[in-house]
């Protein structure tokens, strides 16, 4: 099982006010700065955000390690991690980086959704001027894959798996040190893996023999936080997005395909399995495994586009 580990509101230094879950940050055993995110309204947030960062380990991305908590003080679960622009590091997020190329970028925060502006052309660009991640996060990393481009391509490529559907302009960022700017780790997929539609929802998905409602229709409707251009009337798919992603690095994408194909169905299930059955029933886990299962499926072969 995967450990719980215990927190205090009353040991808060500070509220993060970004974001729309509650959060405070604090600080570890070792003076290392912690932030807890809680699951407060029982929508697997918690759950989503472990399996979605183990999956991320399976795959060599650079991300955010997370791991499941309790806030006794509130009794309510939850998950920590580390900063991860520890000081003198700053995190400058995707809308200030995009106002920073385009004057006209939308960037309050009541525009966090839907924002048409939010293209996969724009954000590639700005990507592009990025250098990686600093080096202690490149450790997984497949061999070739090199380019901030070529990470962040991994990152919408998790997306589709995932189905996370939360990528939006406050959930990508850059790390700046000094006057350089570095691709961040992937952070944020607590609303992935449809989380939040419930056991009965799972239980007739997974049964059901109308196929307008079966997993691999539900699993087709995921959508992203990107758009095709700023006229587009929907946001693209998550595979619309990670293959339109993909074309700005072709060799890339033959590499996370072939990373995603390499991954064995038993690890992807033994992480299922290790989180705790009072936040993920075993519903929820054969639901979640079939919803990865078909993800990858339709990514590996390539042919829905
Ligand atoms: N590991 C981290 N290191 C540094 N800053 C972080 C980290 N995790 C989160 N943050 C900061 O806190 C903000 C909110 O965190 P996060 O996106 O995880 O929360 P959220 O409430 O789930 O967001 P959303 O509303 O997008 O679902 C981030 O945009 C970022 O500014
Ligand atoms: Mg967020």
């Amino acid at each position: 099982m995967f450990s719980v580990r215990e927190v205090y509101l009353s040991k808060a230094e500070s509220l993060e006010q970004l974001g729309t879950k509650p959060k405070f940050w604090f600080t570890g055993e070792n003076g290392e700065r912690l932030l807890f995110k809680a699951d407060q309204r029982g929508t697997g947030e918690d759950w989503a955000e472990k399996i979605a960062c183990e999956l991320c380990g399976l795959l060599g991305l650079p991300h955010v390690d997370y791991e499941l908590a309790v806030d006794l003080d509130k009794h309510r679960p939850g998950v920590v991690c580390q900063t991860c622009s520890p000081p003198p590091a700053s995190l400058i997020l995707g809308n200030q980086l995009l106002l920073a190329h385009d004057q006209r970028y939308p960037t309050e925060a009541k525009n966090r959704y839907k924002v048409r502006e939010h293209t996969v052309a724009a954000v590639a660009e700005v990507i592009k001027a990025l250098y990686p991640p600093p080096e202690d996060w490149l450790k997984g990393l497949p061999k070739g894959i090199t380019s901030a481009t070529d990470i962040f391509a991994g990152y919408i490529m998790l997306d589709a798996w995932i189905g996370n559907q939360d990528r939006h302009h406050e959930n990508w960022a850059a790390l700046k040190l000094e006057n350089t700017l570095q691709l961040a780790p992937t952070f944020d997929h607590g609303a992935a893996l449809a989380r939040q539609i419930g056991d009965t929802e799972r239980q007739q998905r997974m049964t059901t023999r109308d196929a307008g409602f079966g997993i691999a229709h539900f699993a087709r409707s995921a959508r992203s936080a990107f758009y095709r251009d700023s006229g587009a009337k929907k946001s693209m798919t998550t595979i619309e997005a990670w293959r339109a992603f993909s074309l700005y690095t072709p060799s890339a994408y033959k590499i996370w395909v072939s990373q995603l194909h390499a991954i064995d169905a038993a690890r992807v299930r033994k992480i299922l399995e290790k989180v705790p059955l009072d936040r993920l029933s075993n519903i929820g886990r054969d639901f979640t495994d079939r919803l990865l299962t078909e993800n990858r499926k339709r990514i590996v072969d390539g042919d829905e586009i």
